[in-house]
């Protein structure tokens, strides 16, 4: 889950689309059933003072606990240049993009913004065609009005940010259930929530820390036009492809460009051609200078999710039931995807943003898996919990407070793992999300309730708005063939238990024969595609969704989906209590640490150095790649390794401007930093706070890290921004855009 996350996973209400997409994070919150984790890693003074590499920090409290060590490794800002809610700082060129599912950052006074390619990837196929396909040659706007529009992408700024733990916990006493302290806490969230929003354009949201144990409020402005600027070819942008992806070396150009628009107040405004590019209130200066190993180096940007106090229990779960599931089911969806892909470019542009998407966390899943082996993160975190036990055993009063901890875990995660209802909500997501018929057919099914009320027709035509969108990236053939495998996948590896109804009429109807019915659903369905849809909707009877067989099939999963959800819902509470208390005892149990709470779509700053690393014994990893790699690993007959013959011309040519390092063009380059999903487009910011890259992955070796960071082998693959200017000036021929920017030696 390195360093983007899905937009899926983020989306806060428990709608079954996010709910599937995003299990785990369903599990462990109940009052905000769908945000991600909030679990945190606890470092002793020692080692944060040491080492300075772990840690993703709230901003906020830079001044009180991260400042000197910052500036004893080399940092030249104060805290105050970093955030501020009295004058411009480095947080007000720090965008969320899509309300965090990547980061981005302004880079000059008329609204432009820098991220990854693979941020823009989804809307960069979206705006391509057969005829102008934007992910096989790039796009550059060569002036204002060749930019791009894209729909529905949001550019949101934090404002400001504030521990309102005292006033959310006010009302929780110890005598509570998890229910009523859940009750308590929503609101007092809800209030102040609505105290902020009233007569103001921001969005507020009140975000739980260690698991409860704190609670923090940000404050956001978010702008809805942005607009397409510039992109490299996927053989830039996305070089390497799905082989290279969480590797290094590297030698990727992940970046794009977009601008912000605001109305003429420079307030946020929906898309219009009069809008202004926004005048933003900092930009990043850009840095020529490049990094030189021992370098300090920083990130501010949006990590999404870690689970830095996953007990040994929570691992076991991990490597034996959801990991293994995730990466069968999303390999079968990819294997048919992938033939469909190759035979046609229509296809190709239309599922490269799933696709992409499948492959990242199909491959995350199971470095995660064998990282967490090979650095014995079992081990480590049995070590930590049997020191907890012994420091509560030590004392009367601890163990009235946390003596049930540890036994607690331990009897939910054997509950947990007999049930299997982990496994079944993996498949059933992966099912619903993927068979696409399953999907459409379940959102339009919120027709059926609806057919006395008032906003009916409104709604047909919202779901007619919807279904020309849908199927624009719908190829039946493909679908077919996924449902199909899909549906056969998951009853041979889903608990008895779990497996829907539907299958009773697989088994009667079509003798077991899961092809015949995916035939079926096709041939009968008003869903198979958009003319039947609408055909429909423009004479829509409850009767035709309610026997319509899509619907049906989707239906009988998503019982068994909430089925599953319910056997886990039982012990949620008893989950959050238990995860609560935890981290309360350790950080009862060392008050000379400081500890950091687990990443969850607020800003955090990490900061460290520019570090190569030993990936493995006997083998030692540079910390920065050039362009001569991007030749080596030249391979026409591969599409992920071509290189264009413009590149490869500026390379023989030696034609790299001002952007090479004493004649070497440098391309990635790592760092010690922590980040994890959500950073990906975060600005890399050199000890003046200048722009030297984007962060953009992490590297295999190292993928246990949303669960425990190692210093050792955890590194952040960055861009150099260097390349990124070559790319754009020299490339692309847009030099206008390098020139808007401030640049600095
Ligand atoms: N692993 C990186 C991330 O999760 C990059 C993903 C995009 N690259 C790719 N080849 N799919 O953010």
């Amino acid at each position: 889950m390195y360093f983007y996350i899905s937009l899926f996973s983020l989306i806060v209400n428990c709608t079954p689309k996010s709910a599937i997409r995003n299990p785990q994070s369903a599990i462990r919150n109940p009052m905000k059933s769908l945000k991600p984790t909030f679990f945190f890693l606890f470092i002793t003074l020692f080692s944060f003072i040491a080492k300075a590499d772990e840690g993703m920090w709230l901003p906020m409290l830079v001044s009180k606990y991260n400042i000197n060590a910052m500036q004893q490794i080399g940092l030249k800002l104060t805290a105050d240049q970093i955030y501020s809610v009295n004058q411009a700082c480095l947080k007000d060129a720090i965008i969320a993009l899509d309300h965090g599912g990547c980061t981005g950052s302004i880079i000059s006074q008329k609204g432009l913004l820098i991220t990854n390619h693979h941020c823009g990837y989804e809307a960069i196929a979206e705006q391509s065609s057969v005829g102008s396909d934007f992910l096989t040659d790039g796009f550059w706007a060569m002036r204002p009005e060749e930019e791009l529009p894209i729909p529905g992408k949001t550019v949101s700024f934090l404002i400001r940010m504030e521990d309102v733990s005292a006033r959310v916990l006010a009302n929780v006493t110890p005598g509570m259930d998890e229910g009523e302290r859940g009750a308590a806490i929503q609101k007092e969230t809800d209030q102040i929530i609505e105290e902020t929003e009233t007569g103001s354009e921001f969005e507020v949201s009140v975000e739980s820390m260690f698991e409860g144990n704190e609670y923090y409020m940000f404050v956001y402005q978010t702008y809805k036009d942005v607009r397409m600027v510039g992109a490299p070819p996927s053989s830039i942008g996305k070089f390497g492809g799905d082989t290279d992806n969480w590797m290094w070396p590297r030698h990727t150009g992940d970046f794009c460009l977009l601008r912000v628009y605001s109305d003429a107040d420079g307030k946020p405004a929906v898309y219009d051609k009069s809008n202004l590019p926004l005048q933003p209130k900092y930009f990043l200066p850009v840095s020529l200078a490049g990094v030189k190993e021992g370098d300090f180096s920083m990130i501010l940007g949006y990590p999404g999710a870690t689970d830095r106090y996953l007990t040994s229990y929570g691992i076991q779960e991990k490597l034996m039931q959801s990991n293994p599931a995730d990466i069968k089911a999303k390999r079968a969806k990819m294997d048919v995807m992938k033939r469909y892909m190759d035979a046609d470019d229509a296809t190709r542009i239309a599922y490269a943003g799933d696709y992409a998407y499948l492959g990242n966390f199909w491959k995350k899943s199971q470095q995660e898996s064998k990282s967490l082996q090979r650095l014995k993160v079992y081990d480590d975190k049995k070590k930590i919990e049997d020191e907890f036990q012994e420091w509560v055993n030590g004392d009367e009063s601890r163990k009235l407070t946390y003596s049930s901890v540890m036994d607690d875990f331990k009897t939910l995660y054997q509950s947990s793992a007999q049930s299997r209802a982990n496994e079944a909500i993996v498949y059933a997501g992966e099912l619903l999300m993927g068979a696409r018929i399953l999907y459409i057919a379940f959102q339009t099914g919120e027709l059926v309730s609806r057919f006395d009320s008032a906003d009916f027709n409104e709604m047909v035509s919202s779901n007619k708005v919807r279904a020309a969108k849908f199927y624009k990236t719908f190829n039946p053939a493909l679908e077919k063939e996924l449902l199909r495998n899909m549906l056969e996948v998951y009853a041979t590896n889903v608990s008895p238990q779990y497996v829907p109804d539907c299958y009773a009429i697989i088994h009667k109807k079509f003798k077991n024969d899961v092809g015949r019915y995916a035939d079926y659903i096709f041939e009968h369905s008003i869903f198979a595609s958009e003319a039947r849809l609408l055909e429909f909707l423009d004479n829509p009877r409850k009767k035709t969704i309610t026997k319509d067989p899509a619907f049906v099939a989707a239906n009988s999963f998503i019982a068994s989906y909430m089925l599953a959800r319910l056997s886990q819902m039982t012990d949620e509470d008893k989950f959050s209590k238990a995860r609560r208390l935890y981290i309360a005892g350790l950080r009862e149990m060392h008050p000379e640490s400081t500890f950091y709470p687990d990443a969850n779509s607020t800003m955090r700053l990490t900061y460290g150095t520019v570090k190569p690393y030993q990936p493995a014994d006997a083998l030692f990893a540079a910390y920065y790649t050039t362009l001569k790699g991007v030749m080596e690993k030249e391979d026409s007959t591969n599409a992920e390794f071509v290189v264009s013959p413009r590149l490869k011309d500026l390379y023989n040519k030696k034609d790299f401007g001002r952007y090479s390092d004493d004649g070497i063009m440098h391309v990635c380059f790592l760092t010690t930093h922590d980040i994890t999903g959500g950073n990906s487009g975060s600005p890399v910011v050199n000890a003046n706070g200048e722009l030297t890259g984007l962060a953009f992955d992490g590297n295999s070796e190292a993928m246990s890290s949303d669960i425990k960071f190692d210093v050792n082998l955890q590194r952040t693959i960055c861009v150099d921004i260097r390349y990124v200017l070559f790319v754009v000036d020299k490339f692309a021929g847009a030099g206008y855009l390098v020139d808007e920017m401030k640049l600095a030696k």
